[in-house]
C-alpha cells in the first residue's frame, strides 16, 4: 500500500509525540512493504508566527490531498492573550471545519496494568471499554452569533450553540452503526431540561434510534453523565453528545485510563480519500503540554493509538492496527511507563519498547 499522510505536528509536545508515532509507522511500513509517505505542514501557534495565521491554505489544501491527517497538538502560552486576534486553536478548528469531520471518536479502555495509576478504584474500572462519539464541526464552538459587543459602554460576549436536524443525524447514525458492532448500547448525553438545542438533539437521537431497534438507547443529562463517568463507568458502551459537552467529558473519562496521554482519537466525516475509506484526521485528545514540553517527556501512547485508528479506519489496516495496538499494550505490561503514568521512561525510552514488542511479534508472526 501507497499512502500519503499530512502530519500537522504543532506546538509544545505536538512534535514530540507526532514523530513517535512516526517511528510506528516507518516500523509498520518496513515490516509489511507500505509506503506511507509522511509530509509535514505547519498549522498553529508556529503557523501564525510563520504566516500570521493558524491554518496556511496550503496546509489545508494538502490535507484535502492526503489520504488523511496526523496532528499532534496546537496552543501555548506564547499566543494565550484573551484578546489575541489569532489564535492557535483556530487552526484545529478550521481543519477540522475545512474536512467535513462530523464525528470525533475517542476510545477509552483502561489496561490492566494501569488500574492503580487511575485515582478511581480499581474495582470501578473492570470492564470498562466505552467510546465517545463527539459532534465535532457544530454547537457552540461553531454557531454565530460569536462575538464581543460594546453594550452601553461595557464589554459583553456571547457564543451560540446550534444544531440542525440534519448536523444531529448524521452523527448520531454514526453511533448507532458503531454500537451494533459493539455492545449495542447508545448513550446520548444534553442538557435537554434547560437548552433548546439539547431538546432538538433528544428528539433526533431517538428518530434515528428507532431506525436501530436492536441498539438499545438511554439519554443523560451532562451533569449526571459527569458523575456517572466515574461511578460507574463500566456500565457505558456507545456515548453520542455535542461538541463541547465531549470535549469536557473526553478529558474526565481519559483519567479512566490513568492519564489524559494514552487517549486518541480519530475523527472522520465524508471525505473519502483513494481508497473509497474516510480521510480522516488522528491526535491524541491532549493539549500540548506547555508545562513539560521539550523536556522529552510526553507520553506518546495517544498519538501512536492514533495512528492505529488511521491505519484501521482510513487504510483498511485492520492486522496492522491491531499490531501496533498490542505492542503499546505489552510494553506497559513490562513496565514501560512515562511521568504521567508513574514511571521514569522518556518519551524516546517508551517508543524504543514499543517498538521492541512491535518486531516481537513480527518475528512470531514470520
Ligand atoms: P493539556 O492537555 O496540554 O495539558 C493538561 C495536563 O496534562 C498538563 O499537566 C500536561 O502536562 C498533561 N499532559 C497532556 N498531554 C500529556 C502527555 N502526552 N504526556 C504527559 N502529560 C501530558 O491541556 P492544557 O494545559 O489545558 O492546554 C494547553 C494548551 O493546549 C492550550 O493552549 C490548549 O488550547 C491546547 N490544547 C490543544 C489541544 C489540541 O491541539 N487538540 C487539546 C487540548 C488543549
Ligand atoms: C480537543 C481540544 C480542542 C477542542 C481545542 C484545543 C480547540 O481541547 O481537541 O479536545 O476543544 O476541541
Ligand atoms: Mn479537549
Amino acid at each position: 500500500m501507497n499512502a500519503n499522510i499530512a502530519c500537522l505536528p504543532g506546538d509544545g509536545i505536538g512534535p514530540e509525540v507526532v514523530d513517535a508515532a512516526k517511528v510506528v509507522l516507518d516500523a509498520v511500513g518496513d515490516a509489511f512493504g507500505h509506503q506511507f509517505i509522511l509530509q509535514n505542514y505547519p498549522i498553529g501557534g508556529g503557523a501564525i508566527d510563520l504566516y500570521g495565521n493558524a491554518l496556511p491554505d496550503f496546509t489545508l489544501e494538502a490535507c484535502l490531498d492526503a489520504d488523511a491527517v496526523l496532528l499532534g497538538a496546537v496552543g501555548g502560552p506564547k499566543w494565550d492573550s484573551p484578546d489575541a486576534l489569532v489564535r492557535p486553536e483556530q487552526g484545529l478548528l478550521a481543519i477540522r471545519k475545512g474536512l467535513n469531520l462530523f464525528a470525533n471518536l475517542r476510545p477509552v479502555k483502561p489496561h490492566a496494568k494501569l488500574l492503580s495509576a487511575s485515582p478511581l478504584k480499581s474495582e470501578k474500572l473492570i470492564g470498562v471499554d466505552l467510546i465517545f462519539v463527539r459532534e465535532l464541526t457544530s454547537g457552540i464552538y461553531f454557531g454565530t452569533p460569536k462575538e464581543r459587543r460594546n453594550i452601553n459602554g461595557e464589554e459583553m460576549a456571547v457564543d451560540t450553540m446550534s444544531y440542525t436536524t440534519g448536523e444531529i443525524q448524521r452523527v448520531s447514525r454514526l453511533a448507532f452503526e458503531l454500537a451494533r458492532q459493539r455492545r449495542k448500547k447508545v448513550t446520548s448525553i444534553d442538557k435537554a431540561n434547560v437548552l433548546e438545542s439539547s431538546r432538538l438533539w433528544r428528539k433526533v437521537v431517538s428518530q434515528v434510534g428507532s431506525e436501530y431497534p436492536d441498539v438499545a438507547l438511554e439519554h443523560i443529562l451532562v451533569d449526571a453523565a459527569a458523575m456517572y463517568l466515574l461511578s460507574k463507568p463500566a456500565s457505558f458502551d456507545v456515548l453520542v453528545t455535542e461538541n463541547m459537552f465531549g470535549d469536557i467529558l473526553t478529558d474526565e473519562a481519559s483519567v479512566l485510563t490513568g492519564s489524559m496521554g494514552n487517549l486518541p482519537s480519530a475523527s472522520i466525516g465524508d471525505g473519502l480519500n483513494k481508497f473509497g475509506k474516510p480521510r480522516g484526521l488522528y491526535e491524541p485528545i491532549h493539549g500540548s503540554a506547555p508545562d513539560i514540553a521539550g523536556k522529552g517527556v510526553a507520553n506518546p501512547i495517544g498519538t501512536v493509538l492514533s495512528a492505529a485508528l488511521m491505519l484501521r479506519y482510513s487504510f483498511g489496516l485492520e492486522n496492522e492496527a491491531l499490531l501496533i495496538e498490542k505492542a503499546v499494550s505489552q510494553a506497559i505490561e513490562q513496565g514501560a511507563l512515562t511521568a504521567d503514568l508513574g514511571g521514569n521512561y522518556t518519551t524516546s525510552a517508551m517508543i524504543q519498547a514499543i517498538l521492541q514488542q512491535f518486531s516481537e511479534s513480527i518475528s512470531a508472526y514470520e
